[in-house]
């Protein structure tokens, strides 16, 4: 609910109450944002701040703002905090409070940025200034968030330059530690803590993109808090371009936090009768520490973030050949991987890049969509019927939005592309970007796109972009404008059709994305054990409905790591389960650990997909659970075993009490052939470690990883639940967990019959 009262504002929800006030010199004092208080609660603010900060030696007996905490702040005010608006010096620039507006839902954006949708209500704070020129900062509280804007009008008859302006801006009491997640290709989501001091910490992507360098998302967490205490809010914006976030402390122990489109190389000249509107940026409070804020992020993306239809609803397991055949496939082989990946249990193939155009490389053929007939003689039609005849739904790549100098587009219309401005033509991954910020660009992407995604009756779309670029300049804006232009014309009217968002793996993980992809390729990183910390990391801030997560092979490409099966598929469960790799190297005993694998995650889709997440304590590697009604599963994953290890336990957490659940963990297959010599201790027969017996064994035999069951109190699972033990060099025993380094198990926690 919002409240006005007078001059004071309160809005609050289960979580947060955001609390601010008009003073009577106009400026729009910050009064709290945190746990439940009431818009009387004066007594308890004067706590929180005292009084008699600010009010004296302010001109005329105004406050002097530099020491208030505040909602929005300008330059020349006395305020030499960082300053949320940096127009034309001539300008002037003190806005100061006019008036409120009250809604009860959302109001739009009119320029095309995406925005959070659904239940919610407004609250417009309009702010004048001498100059008339107008602000609107607009508050938008739904049931787990709060959301900000800012929109400034020139009501002046002259042009106005915007070199800044922030989303939102706002003042707190307290030390906070920062959190950000910063990283590379390959290496996304590393995160990074400090304390905020008076240098400030800067969060910022000036890529043109938002970019896997620093993720647009972070948290202020009070020092020591846990995963289950403390205060910890998180922060972050609806915008896929170049972001910006300061959060730096004052000498009066102020933290001003400021969030939006990055200063850098940012320019809008706003005419006579224009209004400039800011992405919206979010941000959530929790009191139960970093769990408690997951929590309520999950909540938001997946109910008012990610689009209306696929709210909710379970996303296919699938196959997808890129890592298995590149650039090197045919219709016969892709028919061929299409029957496995049927026989295995996968819903969706998914043909990755190469299928158009001279695409025998990364060096050609971007920016053509017609299809290359020597890999696919009937067209992407034939193939989807051919997939279709085996029960499965087609899903396609595209990356529209770059170009190859080496493709018919670029021949036809070199003037597509986005040049650096000293005309030397500076390529990344072989691409130029394409100018979206032009009508005929996105026409022409538009066209080809939709035609595909029609004649392939394509049920999924991959939509990629590996190029990024500071040739954008002042112009990075309009590029994102035109890029969301061009998603809501294709998928606006197809809202059926499964987007999911990539730029080189992770460079795009947004939740501007997220308004039109439900879902996002995490990282190019595959390998489980890295994979493992990203989906972790990644989990802080979004939801595990939104994190494409594959099983690939192993050896691994990138890391060489030979990490078991079993734990490669349990690690994609803490995601959206896919398979890429090429499925004609499985040996039976894989093939039926994948169709145990498939079988698993679909009876508990929803719940690994949906459920209430928890990251748990785990004294030797992460442990990871979700939860629906009365089944909790949970996901034990090590990095190295030590030799003579002792009890080990998992912690389930928000169990009843007293309800006695059952406990059983996901069957596994062991590969044989990973014991080597070692069998020797337990066949009859003397074997070699490379001889055909041990290899024969490794394709056909399979040996069952240690099985637990039980059942229990959700007391006495919850005060930590002990494990078969592990193997320990005393001899074999079928009752021992045998898996070695990278091992995982997953339990089931129910009061379910299995
Ligand atoms: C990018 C993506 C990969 C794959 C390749 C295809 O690197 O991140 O998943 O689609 O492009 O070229």
């Amino acid at each position: 609910m919002i409240i006005i009262n007078k001059n004071k504002f309160l809005l609050k929800n289960s979580n947060i109450s955001y609390m601010f006030r008009a003073t009577e010199s106009g400026n729009l004092e910050h009064l709290h944002f945190g746990a439940p208080v009431d818009i009387d609660d004066d007594d308890a603010l004067a706590v929180r701040y005292g009084t008699g900060w600010g009010t004296n030696n302010g001109p005329e007996g105004e406050e002097i703002p530099m020491y208030l905490p505040l909602e929005w702040s300008s330059l020349g005010r006395g305020d030499y905090r960082e300053s949320p608006l940096e127009i034309d010096r001539e300008i002037p620039a003190a806005f100061k409070y006019s008036f409120s507006r009250k809604y009860d839902h959302t109001v739009p954006i009119e320029c095309g940025l995406p925005q959070a949708h659904g239940d919610a209500e407004t609250l417009e704070i309009v702010m004048a200034s001498p100059s008339r020129l107008s602000l609107h900062l607009f508050y938008t509280l739904f049931d787990t968030a709060v959301t900000r804007r800012t929109v400034i009008c020139n009501n002046t008859d002259r042009d106005i330059n915007v070199e800044k302006i922030m989303s939102s801006m706002m003042d707190i009491l307290g030390d906070y530690e920062i959190t950000t997640y910063n990283g590379a290709w390959i290496a996304e989501m590393q995160p990074y803590r400090a304390p905020v001091g008076m240098s400030g910490v800067v969060n910022e992507s000036t890529t043109g993109f938002s970019s896997c360098l620093h993720n647009p998302g972070f948290i202020l967490s009070e020092p020591g808090a846990t995963e289950t205490d403390g205060i910890v809010m998180g922060f972050n914006i609806i915008y896929s371009g170049n972001h910006y976030s300061r959060v730096q402390k004052t000498n009066e122990g102020l933290t001003r936090i400021v969030q939006g489109i990055s200063p850098v190389s940012f320019d809008w000249i706003l005419a006579p009768g224009e209004k400039f509107e800011t992405p919206e940026a979010v941000m959530v409070w929790s009191g139960s520490g970093f769990g408690g804020m997951s929590d309520q992020m999950h909540r938001f993306v997946n109910n008012n973030v990610i689009p209306e239809y696929w709210q909710g609803r379970e996303r296919p397991v699938l196959y997808n050949d890129w890592e298995g055949c590149m650039f090197d496939f045919n219709e016969s082989k892709l028919v061929s991987l299409g029957k496995k990946a049927a026989e295995l249990g996968c819903e969706l193939f998914v043909l990755d890049d190469g299928w158009f155009g001279d695409r025998n490389s990364d060096k050609a053929g971007l920016g053509d969509y017609d299809v290359n007939r020597k890999k696919l003689p009937g067209g992407l039609s034939g193939l989807q019927k051919k997939l279709s005849a085996m029960g499965l739904d087609f899903g396609l790549w595209f990356e529209p939005e770059a170009v190859n100098p080496d493709s018919k587009l670029y021949r036809a219309h070199p003037e597509w592309a986005i040049q650096a401005e000293d005309g030397v033509t500076v390529l990344g991954r072989n691409e130029l970007l394409l100018d979206l910020s032009r009508q005929d660009v996105r026409d022409y992407i538009v066209e080809n796109v939709t035609r595909c995604i029609d004649e392939g009756k394509v049920s999924y779309v991959k939509w990629d972009m590996n190029r990024h670029s500071t040739a954008l300049g002042a112009s990075a804006h309009r590029y994102i404008l035109g890029l969301y232009d061009v998603l809501r014309r294709i998928f606006g009217p197809r809202p059926e059709v499964l987007l999911e968002s990539c730029s080189s793996g992770g460079n795009r993980f947004d939740l501007g994305m997220m308004c039109f992809s439900p879902q996002v390729w995490a990282s190019d990183n595959t390998d489980a054990v890295e994979r493992c910390r990203i989906q972790y990391q990644l989990s802080y801030l979004y939801p595990l409905s939104t994190i494409g997560a594959h099983v690939s092979a192993a050896p691994h490409a990138q890391t060489l790591r030979n990490t078991p099966l079993s734990t490669r598929g349990n690690i994609s469960f803490y995601g959206l389960l896919g398979y890429e790799f090429d499925l004609a190297d499985l040996s039976p005993v894989e093939t039926d650990e994948i169709k145990d694998q498939i079988a698993f995650y679909k009876r508990y889709r929803k719940v690994f997909q949906f459920g209430d997440f928890r990251r748990l304590k785990a004294p030797d590697g992460i442990s990871m659970q979700v939860s629906e009604g009365n089944i909790a599963i949970v996901g034990l994953f090590h990095e190295i075993v030590h030799a003579a290890p002792g009890y080990e336990r998992i912690y389930p957490r928000g169990l009843d009490m007293e309800t006695i659940y059952n406990v059983f963990s996901r069957r596994q297959l062991l590969n044989a052939a990973q014991y080597g010599g070692l069998l020797r201790h337990i066949l009859p027969v003397k074997v070699r470690p490379d001889g055909a017996l041990v290899r024969t064994a490794g394709r056909q035999y399979r040996m069952k990883d240690a099985e637990r069951e039980c059942d229990a109190t959700g007391a006495a699972l919850m005060s930590g639940m002990s494990l078969n033990a592990r193997f320990m060099g005393t001899g074999y025993d079928p009752g021992m967990r045998m898996q070695g380094d990278f091992s995982s198990n997953i339990y089931v926690i129910t009061t379910e019959e299995s």
